[in-house]
């Protein structure tokens, strides 16, 4: 079965009309979502630069979460810029790690808001990576039955990717992401001077997600990362900044017309059904995710090849791509027969059918299932069986 998807080609959604801006390297993309629209405002400077925060909702408090890891390094300079539009700025320092997004966790952001009192106005701000960005959100639609929250994305990953279109989630035992909600974010703020304390491999992994965004919708993005990969490696701002605006705009698009994933939003999931297989098998946090996304996007793209919609030589290429990125490209040992079991416990899974984004042309993704035998011969290939 095969859901065909349009991928967006343009940028309708980016507004940058000031000179000052352009100037200082600072973009705005809109989430068009009606009432629920949102800015992600991306630049350098951003965190203590008043008119970042201007515009949000004040109230008597507001909850940065963050972790042991961000929250020394960013938090005092956020709670300062925020004192105009809350009385009392409080802060909850989570655990760090993938293996802390548990409902365990999450009732400790509870247990903080409901020990001060707050109340349904309360603003909380999700300063972190993708990890506490997911849940400060869920935190922020349950708490009262929804609070307003901020995504202060500070991993490469969480600013072209998890921040923006309102997925919130924490792990279960039995999956991970599975206990969620949708619920989108008031602003968005990626400052990427926040980058620069990032470890090398946090960086790769991020770059995972930017250069998905190439193959699924845009092939000249694909062929500036190609030109620009270097420049991003050294965290080059003017090369950052353009990957998270154009990476943001896309999603954007994608999110704005498909916000709650009934078609169009799963091709966001190019190479996730491998990479899925691989945090599941090896273990959450052996590989990072955007690690297994690079590989699992190797696997997809050869998927494509034999199924005979792209030639060979894209798989060179992304493969290419996500090596210079410095991704791993070789899938683990996991075994041909676990792989699959792994991979039919993916969410876009139907009636049993695990189902792939497979790219139709460069710049252009779809979901659809694949016979049983050529997916063996993929996993074989990369080394998986
Ligand atoms: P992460 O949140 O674990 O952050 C990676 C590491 O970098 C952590 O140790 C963190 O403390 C540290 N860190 C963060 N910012 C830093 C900074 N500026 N300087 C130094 N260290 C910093 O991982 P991630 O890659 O950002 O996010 C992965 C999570 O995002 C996963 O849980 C995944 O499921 C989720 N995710 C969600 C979506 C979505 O749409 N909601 C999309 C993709 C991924
Ligand atoms: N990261 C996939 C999505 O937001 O849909």
């Amino acid at each position: 079965m095969t859901t065909a998807s349009t991928a967006p080609s343009s940028s309708s959604s980016v507004i940058n009309d000031r000179a000052s801006d352009r100037e200082t390297l600072n973009r705005l993309v809109r989430v068009e979502l009606a009432e629920r629209s949102y800015d992600i405002r991306i630049g350098t400077g951003l965190l203590d630069a008043a008119e970042t925060w201007q515009g949000l909702p004040t109230s008597t408090s507001a909850l940065i979460v963050s972790n042991v890891t961000v929250a020394p390094l960013y938090a005092e300079r956020l709670s300062r810029a925020l004192a105009p539009l809350h009385r009392k700025v409080h802060l909850l320092a989570l655990p760090d790690g993938e293996e802390y997004k548990t409902a365990e966790t999450l009732n400790l952001v509870y247990d903080r808001l409901l020990g001060e009192a707050s109340d349904r106005k309360t603003v909380l701000y999700a300063l972190g990576g993708g990890v506490v960005g997911d849940m400060t959100g869920f935190a922020a639609a349950c708490y009262m039955r929804g609070v307003p929250f901020v995504q202060v994305p500070t991993t490469l990953l969480a600013q072209v990717d998890s921040s923006v279109g309102g997925k919130t989630a924490i792990n279960h035992p039995l999956g991970k992401n599975m206990i969620g909600a949708f619920y989108q974010p008031v602003r968005v703020v990626c400052d990427l001077d926040t980058l620069d304390s990032l470890p090398a491999r946090e960086l790769s992994a991020g770059l995972a997600e930017v250069i998905k965004y190439g193959p699924i919708a845009d092939a000249a993005f694909l062929d500036w990362i190609e030109a620009n990969l270097d420049a991003l490696m050294a965290r080059d701002k003017a090369a950052l900044a353009w990957a998270v605006q154009r990476s943001c705009e896309i999603k954007a698009q994608v999110v704005g017309s498909d916000e709650r994933e009934s078609g169009l939003r799963a091709i966001l999931n190019f190479g996730h059904t491998f990479g899925h297989a691989i945090e599941a098998g090896l273990g959450y946090g052996e590989w990072l995710h955007g690690e297994a996304v690079g590989c699992g996007m190797v696997m997809a793209a050869d998927l494509s090849a034999r199924l005979g919609l792209m030639p060979e030589a894209f798989v060179a290429r992304i493969r290419r791509v996500c090596e210079r990125a410095g991704l791993p490209v070789r899938a683990p040992a996991l075994g041909a027969d676990r792989w699959l079991a792994l991979m039919g416990l993916d969410k876009k899974t139907e009636a049993g059918q695990i189902r792939f984004v497979v790219i139709d042309r460069l710049g252009s993704a779809r979901t659809q299932s694949a016979p049983e035998a050529l997916v063996r011969e993929v996993i074989a290939a990369h080394g998986g069986a």
